[in-house]
């Protein structure tokens, strides 16, 4: 029977991951997957690109997370179609230190949705945390992140199957000239000793296809999506010795600056001393369960083998990826 996932997100890094790992060449020829791509403009590039490249088993789908019925109606239309088996929901980042309102409706919407529909497996893409004594004390964008989670757990009483996926720090963040102020930010504003839960985008991609290929296996549980914890001494150790390079890094001067004037900066540097530290110190106990979960869901690659794969230029992945400048990375547009 083929399945249909509604993928949210679709055009963006983490959802164009996921529908790699369901329908790309990896995935083999009938994995039995159909593909909802939902994107508020089927006719940009990126949406376009979807339909040339799974041309048989996708479907481009326009709505709006922030418009309900736009949502309601793609779940109305694919019922002639034997319905939607699956909904991933990664939803857009709202920018550093920005108001996150918004993603909180988007998140609590879909899963309302999914559960109206009799969707099977609903797949959160959410971010990693520091463990349950730091639950309440979350702010703007992992606010909203934490409370869509709990009104998933909510819905499941009610019936909704929930995985719930616990991404670390992207590899992805470190590209083009926002990611060279982001090295030497991290470089220079963390301790030395401070280690960084890494991922990349394209392996939560493959953690969720993992998911929904066995979702009973993963049925209400928090995966923590994390390749590698690394300090940013043994980042650079990996880039160098895999692409005979430095990571690309703009002076200390300049990061010491944009430390110094940015509050969203700083609470990005708080954020992950405070991950690290929970990480070492017990107070979040179930991490390493948790980091175990998603690589028996697919065993991800560490820093040293993406660095390698972007050397030999195997990613797929597009470069300039954010497509963010200075000035959105501290409005959030
Ligand atoms: N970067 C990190 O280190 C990190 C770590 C952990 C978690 N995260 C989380 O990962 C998430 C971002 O994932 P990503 O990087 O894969 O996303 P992304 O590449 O920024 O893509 C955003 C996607 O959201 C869609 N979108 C935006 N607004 C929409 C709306 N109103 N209605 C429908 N679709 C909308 C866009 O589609 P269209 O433009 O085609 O409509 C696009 O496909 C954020 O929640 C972030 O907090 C990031």
């Amino acid at each position: 029977m083929m399945r249909n996932i509604f993928v949210a997100g679709a055009t963006g890094k983490t959802g164009q991951a996921l529908i790699r790992a369901l329908l790309g060449p990896a995935a083999g020829s009938d994995g039995g997957w159909h593909i909802s791509a939902l994107t508020r403009n089927a006719s940009s590039p990126a949406a376009k690109r979807l339909t040339e490249s799974y041309p048989s088993n996708l479907t481009v789908v326009e709505g709006n997370l922030d418009d309900r019925e736009s949502i309601i109606k793609i779940f109305e239309n694919a019922k002639n179609e034997g319905g939607i088996w699956g909904v991933f929901c990664v939803l857009a980042y709202p920018g550093m230190g920005a108001d996150a309102s918004g993603e909180e409706l988007q998140g609590k919407n879909l899963a309302d949705v999914s559960l109206q529909y009799g969707v099977e497996t609903f797949v959160y893409s959410s971010a990693m945390r520091m463990g349950p004594k730091y639950e309440e004390t979350l702010e703007r964008s992992h606010k909203a992140k934490r409370n869509i989670e709990n009104h998933c757990k909510e819905l499941g009483e009610k019936g909704l199957n929930w995985t719930i996926l616990h991404p670390g720090f992207f590899l992805e963040n470190f590209d083009g000239l926002i990611g060279s102020i982001g090295v030497a930010v991290l470089k220079n504003g963390l301790k030395p000793e401070t280690d960084i839960a890494f991922v990349a985008s394209e392996d939560i991609g493959n953690v969720a296809a993992g998911v929904f290929a066995s979702p009973e296996k993963y049925k209400d549980k928090v995966l923590a999506v994390v390749c590698e914890c690394c300090t940013m001494r043994q980042l650079e150790d990996a880039h160098q010795r895999a692409t005979g390079k430095p990571i690309p890094a703009v002076p200390a001067s300049f990061a010491w600056i944009i430390t110094r004037i940015s509050k969203a900066t700083q609470s990005l540097l708080a954020h992950i001393e405070l991950n690290y530290n929970t990480r070492i110190s017990g107070e979040y106990p179930s991490v390493t369960e948790e980091i175990g979960l998603a690589n028996q869901a697919y065993k991800m690659k560490g820093c040293y083998e993406w660095f390698k794969l972007e050397k030999e230029g195997t990613l797929t992945e597009q470069k300039n990826w954010n497509q963010l400048s200075i000035g959105k990375l501290f409005t959030g547009r």
